[in-house]
């Protein structure tokens, strides 16, 4: 389905978009798997396929093949790619020019099935920041916070802060953002944290979830 300009900038997609998804007159969303309150701005393209849930915002230049997923609330900065095989949960951040990647040694005289490729996971709440590239097969935790530049080339624990290429722990991150104390407390919020189990990250130390920006009740999905 190709978006025409015939619509005005600003209104709620007509009838050609999933209900309640707003794209831009010069947006481009091939996919009936959107949830309400999605927005999909110029030039952003969201292929058939790809499921992309709801309150949601897809930047410029935003791509998302065929075969990701995306839970709700997630943001997708300008000109980042979300390919095949890469599940993005809930309440996630990818900044600007984040890459997904799917094979691990792309030659373009090799040809493969789909089943030949590998898939990627970001869990709730993570933040890639801005030129995040991510190495296929990893598993982002939840809450992980990716610095701006870095390349993920093996697992990232729940709440770690990592930096660099590659990317190393250099610390931890709270559920608002900010990074921890050596004691596991959040400077900005209080929230406290523990040791998850070995090598899984932190989890909140008190019994529900740490204070800080939460998010509001999930959106149904269609
Ligand atoms: C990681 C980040 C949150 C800073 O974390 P921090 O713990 O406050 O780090 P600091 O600024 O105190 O820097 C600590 C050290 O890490 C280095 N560092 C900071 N960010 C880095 C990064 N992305 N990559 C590599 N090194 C980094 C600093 O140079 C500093 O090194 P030094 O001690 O040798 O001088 C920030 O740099 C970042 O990447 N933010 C994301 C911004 C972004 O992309 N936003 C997207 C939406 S616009
Ligand atoms: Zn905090």
């Amino acid at each position: 389905m190709t978006m025409t300009n015939s619509r005005p900038a600003g209104t709620v997609a007509d009838a050609k978009s999933p209900p309640g998804v707003f794209v831009h007159p010069r947006g481009l969303c091939e996919s009936d798997t959107v949830g309400p309150g999605t927005r999909i701005w110029a030039f952003a393209h969201v292929m058939p396929g790809a499921v992309v849930g709801a309150g949601c915002n897809i930047c410029d230049h935003a791509f998302i093949e065929s075969g990701a997923r995306l839970g709700d609330r997630v943001t997708v900065k300008n000109i980042t790619l979300v390919c095949d095989w890469v599940t993005i949960e809930d309440d996630v951040f990818l900044g600007p020019n984040v890459l997904f990647t799917n094979d691990f040694r792309p030659r373009a005289e090799v040809r493969k099935d789909r089943g030949e490729l590998t898939p990627t996971v970001v869990r709730r709440g993570a933040t890639l920041a801005a030129g995040v590239i991510v190495v296929t097969g990893t598993e982002i935790g939840e809450y992980a916070f990716v610095g701006a530049g870095a390349v993920i080339t093996r697992d990232v624990p729940a709440h770690a802060l990592v930096l660099g290429s590659p990317a190393r722990p250099v610390g931890w991150a709270c559920r608002c953002g900010e990074r921890l104390t050596d004691k596991l407390i959040c400077p900005a919020c209080g929230a406290a944290y523990k040791p998850a189990t070995p090598g899984t990250g932190l989890r909140a130390a008190g019994a529900g979830e740490p204070p800080g920006r939460l998010p509001g009740p999930a959106a149904p999905r269609v």
